[in-house]
């Protein structure tokens, strides 16, 4: 069998247990923990020059590899191009989108150093999995410097539909370059099907059959993989956690009072504001809440040199004082808003107290915390998940969660009153539909299905 080497900006901390906020690191670290691999990423840290070889640790049988990067670097490729160009324009954000040639530039110089660093460790026979919108390059530049093995690409973000990325001014080579892997993965058709518009309407891509397309002289395999969690381990760890001390004082600072729960990076595309102006008109029309449900929105701040990262924590902290202002009493208080990233393990014991799980995003690849909710409910009286249509995980939750509008303020406020009072019955019968297709669609699941289709790519 082929050694699989991930490739990511990200990687999980090497201190498990350790709090890390981002779906990409969460997710490839349980898919690659049992069967190992070598992970190669960027440490994290700044550095005066690059020049230095990988830092190597070892932890059970997965091997991290990983680079500084310098100032420079960092300005360009991460704060750049990737998080002021890629991210919002994926996210349909183009009135935050900003383009640079200099970024542009410091990303693809980055990327090259990536694969110039990677190089020297790898084995031919090797499979090279390319994980997200920062390494869109990496497997392009590795073929330029004559690997030919098996490369794929999974995009954790939504890919837009041509009228957006048409808007980019070097949408084609950025799509040629996706064309050097093997295999393309999305996490929904409705991404696959943009990418293949695209291929089709502007490059004269053609389909080959099924899944297999051809464009720019190769051709490759392109799919939905939607992403997954831990089924099996989140329930046993979420009943675990559950017992806990700490879950025990949430339980008693509630005084029995319902929970409403969101836990989200401090991002634009997690739609804050309107889901924070959602919970201040519950209480408007249905003031019999006021009083009897608690919102804990858990947001740890990410990305905080990226000016918008920055306008919308200053925005929220507006919004949690004013509805608190407005509507607290001495002894309750309607928003408890954290700044602060929690270990995974403690998050599931809160989705668990937790009457509803509230992910209401404008734009998400897939939203792991909406399937991390459902998987961490007692089965026998389960909370309620108020999921966003936009959301990549709203195809799979359908069968079970309520579905809104994020942008439907109203709606949002009518579905939370229906979530509250909801029977018991028709909440376990939800619960059981959703967690069915949780335990089929699993995080190995997705790294088996993934791998089968990176290994039956023709070789070379
Ligand atoms: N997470 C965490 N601690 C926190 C906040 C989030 O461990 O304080 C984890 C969360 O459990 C989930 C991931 O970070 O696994 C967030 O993934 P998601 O797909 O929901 O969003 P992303 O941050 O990737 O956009
Ligand atoms: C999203 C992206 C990941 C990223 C994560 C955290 O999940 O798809 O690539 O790692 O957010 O963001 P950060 O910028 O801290 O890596």
């Amino acid at each position: 069998m082929s050694r699989i080497v991930v490739v990511s900006n990200r990687v999980a901390p090497v201190d498990e247990g350790k709090a890390s906020s981002g779906g990409l690191a969460v997710a490839v670290l349980a898919a690659l923990k049992r069967a190992g691999g070598i992970w190669f990423g960027w440490s994290g840290e700044i550095a005066e020059n690059s020049s230095g070889s990988p830092g190597i640790r070892q932890v059970g049988r997965l091997t991290y590899a990983t680079i500084d990067l310098t100032q420079r670097d960092y300005e360009e490729y991460y704060n750049g191009f990737a998080n002021s160009t890629l991210w919002p324009l994926f996210h349909y954000r183009l009135d935050l989108t900003e383009f640079s040639r200099r970024t542009y530039a410091g990303y693809l110089r980055v990327n090259s150093l990536f694969a110039s660093k990677l190089a020297p460790m790898l084995r031919d026979t090797d499979m090279i999995w390319v994980h997200d919108y920062h390494l869109i390059p990496f497997g392009e530049q590795l073929r330029q410097m004559g690997f030919d093995q098996r490369m794929g690409f999974f995009l954790h973000t939504p890919w837009p539909v041509p009228e957006m990325l048409l808007a980019l001014p070097n949408h084609d080579s950025l799509v040629r370059s996706l064309c050097a892997y093997d295999v393309v993965g999305f996490q929904t058709e409705g991404d696959r099907k943009a990418f293949v518009d695209y291929l089709i309407r502007e490059v004269g891509g053609e389909i080959v059959d099924g899944n297999r397309i051809r464009a720019f002289g190769r051709t490759l395999r392109v799919e939905a993989f939607p992403i997954s969690v831990e089924t099996r381990e989140i329930e046993s760890q979420a009943a675990q956690s559950a017992g806990s001390r700490q879950i025990e004082r949430l339980r008693v600072s509630l005084a029995g009072r319902e929970l409403i729960v969101g836990v989200d990076r401090l991002d634009y595309s997690k739609g804050l504001p309107q889901r924070f102006q959602a919970f201040e008109e519950l209480f408007e029309h249905y003031p019999a809440n006021r009083g009897q449900v608690t919102f804990m929105q858990i947001a740890p701040p990410t990305r905080t040199e990226v000016a918008e990262y920055a306008q919308i924590r200053r925005e929220l902290e507006t919004m949690a004082g004013h509805i608190n202002g407005k509507f607290a009493e001495f002894d309750w208080m309607p928003i408890r808003y954290l700044n602060k990233s929690f270990p995974r393990r403690r998050l599931l014991g809160f989705y668990r107290c937790a009457r509803i799980g509230l992910v209401t995003p404008l734009r998400d690849g897939m939203n792991l915390v909406a399937k991390e909710y459902v998987a961490a409910q007692d089965p026998d009286d389960p909370g309620v998940l108020v999921l966003s249509r936009f959301a990549g995980a709203a195809p799979e939750l359908a069968v079970g969660a309520i579905i809104v509008n994020p942008y439907d303020v109203e709606g949002v406020a009518e579905s939370l009153q229906r979530a509250l009072n909801m029977p018991r019955e028709e909440r376990r019968e939800r619960h059981a539909a959703m967690m069915k297709v949780l335990r089929e669609n699993d995080i190995s699941h997705w790294r088996e299905r993934f791998v089968q289709a990176l290994e039956a790519a023709p070789y070379g």
